[in-house]
């Protein structure tokens, strides 16, 4: 077994990392037998050649709805010729057009060629369903799709069309308001069936972190005392269980990396500030320029002192709105771009509040009077460096 370095000395804490990438699915999934009896007992009816009711599940980022329904898929299609179901990632595949042509590329092998027109794959989806097929999509991340009303209403002509068989769809979301743009008659037609996926709790955590941990680290690799600390971090965290995976999986490099052949409570602690830096970094990649500047100036001030605010600070760390504009003025004009009013302004430190780069709040009246305080949610200096490297700073 290779380390995470790369070289060939053996890990004395990894016994198999496979175990640990967020790729693997285990055989065994707690805590989701219910819901995946469920999803089992909606798809079933597709067996008796019966259009399955459509369904929507909702759940929180790291609560498994991926898997559960990809396992429910697995044992689905090993069983029934006459349906099946087709897993979809609407990150990649976000339109009517793409869908559709992904869905039937099974059945058409001529569909992988482009340049077939949605008339073309609307008339071989009525021919395969036609000949009495119950095809199941499964929409992950279904909120990504920039037609949802068009396909859901494609697909409602389709089944209207189709006499023996049918379409019909699994849609997975973690946005709870991204129904409220729907059109009506899509919403209701979507949520035939609902069902919520609730985040782990710390307790359930352990025990998901413990399977892992059993046949991915070489025995005794971990403290129960750092499991019990991952699970209860991430129980913090949303009760993400792709967060917990990763901060096993960071922690056992840690300890890899300094010679250790046991992960404790340290390594989880130094894994924490790094998988945290790493999704900052991802969230801030996202980011339009003017926010990112934005954040480099409170970054900046954050890590290099405050001018003025000294006399009046009222709470370690935050910052005088006003100051971080300024700032933000200035950033602009090294870099050659011009800053946005402060009405914009107030609009960035709003979304960068929502994503918690920062956290901000009204001062008690002051010298100034009332003023916004604002205050880095992470490091400054890997702020820094992050948005240096983001925007050429
Ligand atoms: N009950 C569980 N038991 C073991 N691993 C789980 C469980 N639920 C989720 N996971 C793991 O956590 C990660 C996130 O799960 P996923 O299904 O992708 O979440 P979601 O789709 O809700 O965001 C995956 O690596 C998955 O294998
Ligand atoms: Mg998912």
């Amino acid at each position: 077994m290779t380390n995470f370095s790369g070289s060939l000395s053996p890990s004395r804490v990894f016994r198999d990392v496979n175990v640990l990438s967020p790729h693997f699915v285990p055989e065994i999934l707690p805590f989701r037998e219910q819901q995946i009896n469920e999803i089992k007992g909606v798809v079933s009816s597709a067996l008796d050649n019966k259009k399955p009711r459509n369904l929507f599940i909702y759940g929180k980022t790291g609560s498994g709805k991926t898997v559960s329904v990809k396992r429910v898929m697995e044992l689905f299609n090993s069983e029934t010729p006459q349906a099946s179901m087709q897993y979809i990632n609407c990150r990649i595949y976000n339109s009517r057009y793409r869908i559709l042509q992904k869905a039937l590329k099974n059945f058409v092998p001529e569909l992988e060629k482009s340049g077939f027109g949605l008339t073309f794959l609307y008339e071989k989806m009525i021919e395969i369903a036609g000949k009495g097929h119950q095809l199941i999509l499964i929409l992950d991340e279904i909120d990504m799709i920039k037609d949802l009303d068009e396909l859901i209403y494609t697909l409602t002509r389709a089944n209207d069309e189709i006499k023996t068989g049918g379409v019909s769809i699994v849609g997975i979301s973690n946005k709870l308001s991204f129904k409220d743009v729907l059109d009506p008659r899509s919403k209701s037609s979507l949520y035939e069936t609902e069902m919520i996926f609730p985040p782990y709790t710390s307790e359930q955590l352990r025990e998901i972190l413990k399977q892992r941990a059993t046949s991915g680290l070489q025995k005794d690799a971990i403290d129960q005392s750092a499991i019990n600390l991952t699970a209860a971090i991430t129980a913090q965290e949303n009760g993400d269980a792709r967060y917990a995976l990763k901060l096993l999986f960071k922690a056992g490099e840690m300890a890899d990396q300094t010679g250790r052949n046991k992960i404790t409570d340290e390594e989880v602690e130094l894994a924490r500030k790094r998988v945290d830096i790493d999704l900052a970094s991802e969230t801030i990649a996202t980011l339009p320029e003017n926010h990112q500047l934005v954040l480099y100036a409170i970054s900046n001030i954050s890590l290099n002192g405050s001018r003025y605010a000294r006399l009046e600070i009222e709470e370690e760390g935050f910052l005088f709105s006003g100051e971080v504009y300024e700032e933000y003025e200035r950033v602009c004009k090294r870099s050659h771009k011009r800053a946005r009013s402060v009405r914009w302004y107030h609009e960035y430190l709003s979304d960068l509040e929502m994503l918690g780069l920062i956290t901000t709040k009204m001062s008690s009246k002051g010298v100034r009077g009332h003023t916004t305080l604002i205050k880095l949610g992470h490091d400054a200096k890997d702020i820094l460096a992050i948005v240096g490297k983001n925007t050429g700073l």
